[in-house]
């Protein structure tokens, strides 16, 4: 009997996969489509102008002056450099926040994220 309990221990710790990545820390992927669809696009446009314009946009889209104080300056993403941006990297940094920006995981779900994305890599293009 002690023989069974012990092999379903060792199956179970074998099945449940010592050791691999968990979900959580998987750079995520963007869904398929999502990156050239205008309608993402322009809903994520929407979601900037309201909760990012006012550190990350230009000065026609109400950036605050406050957001050059910021080390580093919030960059506004038509910067060349974002144009090879990586979308998951993009994504974790909205969701997780930055030294200066807060987290937006409680306030945004994962489809608005992705749209930001899609729009911020818009930006650059
Ligand atoms: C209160 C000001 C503020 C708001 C609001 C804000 N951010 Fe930021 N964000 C910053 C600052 C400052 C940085 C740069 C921090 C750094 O480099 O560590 C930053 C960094 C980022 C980065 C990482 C850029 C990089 O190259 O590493 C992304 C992506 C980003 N913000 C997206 C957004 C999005 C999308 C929104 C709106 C949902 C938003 N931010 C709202 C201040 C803000």
């Amino acid at each position: 009997m002690v023989r069974y309990v012990l092999i379903w221990v060792i199956g179970v710790v074998v099945l449940t996969g010592c050791g691999s990545p968990s979900a959580d820390t998987a750079v995520p992927r963007m869904p398929d489509g999502m990156r050239e669809s205008l309608p993402d696009r322009e809903a994520g446009r929407q979601l900037f102008i309201v909760h990012c314009a006012g550190c990350h946009g230009t000065f026609d889209e109400n950036r605050s002056q406050a957001s050059d104080r910021f080390r580093s300056a919030a960059p506004d993403f038509t910067e060349p450099a974002y144009r090879h941006a990586k979308p998951g990297f993009l994504f974790l940094a909205i969701r997780l926040g930055r030294v200066g920006m807060p987290a937006w995981a409680p306030h945004l779900n994962q489809k608005e994220t992705w749209q930001l994305v899609a729009y911020l890599l818009s930006r650059a293009e």
